[in-house]
């Protein structure tokens, strides 16, 4: 029984979704929404703060600030309520109200920029506005996900390992692509631990962070509008790109099955589906990672009026015919296809 006193000190790490009802081939998603925090950024967030007290750089008088579309900020907020630290969060107007409530509700400030300020979009924006406040105010400690080393730092140490330890004959890991931290810490993991694991980065259309051009992208947690600077291509064996409107598909289908996922999750299950039917991939173990659940995205994701007006009116019309793991409620059988090896968990190890 975890019993804690501080919200940081529990994360369900051993939980996964088997979505063979959804896939024709073997696909586990690992979900990561169940700490305080809601998301995958809490061992993000929590590492770079440990790494900053180590080194000093934290003090009773500083200030927190960090840019983020959301969850970091949240993940931040909650640890700076914990640990007495004032946070101030930068972001802007792609950040649902949910969130920004969240934090205010956990005693941070919130400031959005417009993006108008800046050539290089929101994120450009958001980073002028905290280089300018760090150079004004020196008590402001600014964490930086997009460049320190403790965000990889979290996933190498922490989620990599626990997808090992439940799949040790996983084939294939799918990764979602932001800050990259994620990615680089399960591709690091795996690459130094010598598992033939084939690490496929899934990042969304309009992202530049592995090359593509730039595009309007409204589901905030994937994609970069520069290139990451944690990204190690070297560690990357395929990168895969998902149109948000595939993405919106994806989580209604997850949401038809009862499990609300956040929008990053529809894109890192679309971009794993599609990969396992192209390669024919039956008989590999596939494992997704999930960053946060759904609620958060109640008005925009899976708000009618917000998926149509940006995507068009069709982009809901998928009927239960086009999705061929559906199964109507009642008719029973164990949907899906394919004998992975289950997780360790299965097997009562
Ligand atoms: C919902 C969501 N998904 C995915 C990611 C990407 O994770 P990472 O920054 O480790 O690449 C984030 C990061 O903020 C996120 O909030």
């Amino acid at each position: 029984m975890p019993v804690i006193s501080a919200p940081q000190a529990f994360n369900e790490e051993d939980l996964y979704v088997d979505l063979r009802s959804l896939c024709a081939h073997p696909l586990f998603l690992k979900c990561e929404g169940f700490n305080f925090s809601g998301s995958i950024k809490l061992k993000a967030a929590n590492a770079m703060v440990e790494a900053a007290e180590r080194d000093g750089v934290l003090t009773p008088e500083s200030i927190l600030v960090e840019s983020s579309s959301g969850n970091l900020g949240v993940a931040l907020s909650m640890i700076a309520a914990s640990k007495g630290y004032r946070f101030l969060c930068v972001t802007d107007p792609r950040c649902n109200l949910t969130t920004r409530l969240l934090m205010k509700a956990l005693g941070s400030q919130v400031h959005l920029v417009s993006g108008g300020e800046s050539g290089s979009g929101y994120l450009g924006a958001r980073l002028d506005f905290i280089r300018d406040l760090c150079a004004r105010d020196e008590r402001c400690v600014w964490l930086s996900q997009y460049t320190n080393p403790a965000n990889w730092q979290a996933h190498y140490a922490r989620t990599a390992p626990a997808i090992a330890q439940e799949f040790p004959d996983l084939d294939v890991l799918f990764v979602g692509a932001g800050t990259t931290g994620t990615l680089m810490g399960c591709a690091r993991w795996f690459r130094e631990a010598e598992r033939p694991v084939r690490i496929v980065a899934v990042d969304s259309v309009g992202s530049v962070s592995f090359g593509g051009p730039p595009g309007r992208r409204m589901i905030p947690g994937l994609g970069m509008s520069v290139r990451p600077p944690l990204l190690d291509e070297s560690l990357v064996d395929e990168a895969v790109r998902v149109e948000e409107a595939e993405t919106i598909r994806t989580c209604h289908r997850l949401a038809r099955r009862g499990f609300l996922f956040g929008g990053s999750t529809g894109t890192v299950v679309s971009g794993a589906m599609d990969w396992l039917e192209r390669h024919r991939a039956e008989d590999l173990t596939a494992v997704a990672i999930a960053p946060d659940l759904g609620e958060r995205y109640l008005d925009t994701v899976y708000q009618a009026n917000w998926v149509e007006g940006l995507y068009g009116s069709g982009a809901l019309d998928e009927d239960e015919e086009a999705d061929p793991g559906y199964r109507a409620p009642g008719t029973g059988g164990t949907p899906g296809a394919g004998e992975p090896a289950p997780p360790r968990s299965f097997l009562g190890q």
